[in-house]
């Protein structure tokens, strides 16, 4: 009984810890799945900024919309391209060319997340610093002679390395808190669309336990009946 219940207890914690890498200027990514309306900021910056060069395409415009709580009207006005709601998030970006542009291809972005971490992911995103002697300007100090520009410059500023390793941005739409929480938005959309399922596994896991639980009562119960009259 007491080996049963520590049983169940071990398999408690979430078994989704994103691996951090050991960079140094990886930090910790403040996020919440929960937080709906984070979640939608993060969608819609993703859409604006990102899906000239980049795809989700394993996951739906329909289920974003279902998942984080947009009309389909609200999502077919966040569609840039003449895609259907229906359809998947594929950029229109053609990938062989860009990969002569950039370097390389924009990685399709779906699994991101749990491939280099929601801590990487933001890092990442708040790494960019001016470096002339890359062909686009800018470098990145979780992701060393990165292929992609700073696209986030307009809201950021121009992100200047300081002596102390610190990245200092001026000129940008967006103060330093602002950036930051922008870049955690869109942390945590990609984090919920690494894995669109696992807010409705882990609803779905308590209502298990609480099953377990009540059997675990009854076959107990139902034991001390049978063995009632054994001696
Ligand atoms: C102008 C095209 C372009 C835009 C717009 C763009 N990216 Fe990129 N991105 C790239 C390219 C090219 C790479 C590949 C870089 C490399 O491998 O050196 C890349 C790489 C990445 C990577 C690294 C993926 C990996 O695992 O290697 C992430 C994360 C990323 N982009 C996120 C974003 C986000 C978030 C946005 C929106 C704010 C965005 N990108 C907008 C071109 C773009």
């Amino acid at each position: 009984m007491k080996r049963f219940i520590i049983a169940i207890l071990a398999c408690l914690p979430a078994l989704g810890f994103a691996a951090g890498g050991n960079n140094p200027h990886v930090v910790h990514a403040d996020i919440d799945l929960h937080d709906q309306a984070s979640l939608q900021r993060g969608a819609r910056a993703f859409m604006a900024n990102c899906m000239g060069c980049h795809s989700t395409q394993y996951q739906r415009y329909e289920r974003v919309a279902d998942d984080l709580g947009f009309t389909l009207d609200e999502m077919n006005a966040l569609i840039h391209t003449d895609t259907k709601v229906g359809e998947l998030m594929v950029s229109a970006m053609p990938q062989e060319q860009a990969a002569k542009w950039f370097g390389a291809p924009p990685p399709d972005l779906t699994l991101v997340a749990r491939v280099r971490g929601s801590d990487w992911l933001y890092s990442y995103l708040t790494a960019f610093y001016v470096d002339q002697s890359r062909p686009f300007g800018v470098n990145n100090l979780v992701f060393p002679a990165v292929g992609m520009p700073h696209v986030l410059e307009g809201l950021q500023g121009r992100p200047v390395l300081q002596e102390d390793g610190s990245i200092v941005a001026t000129g940008g739409s967006l103060t330093d808190e602002e950036y930051r929480q922008f870049a955690l938005d869109m942390t945590n959309f990609l984090t919920y669309s690494a894995e669109p399922v696992k807010l409705k596994r882990q609803a779905m896991g308590k209502w298990v336990l609480g099953f377990l639980f009540i059997f675990l009562i009854l076959s107990y119960l139902l034991k001390r009946e049978y063995w009632r009259d054994v001696h």
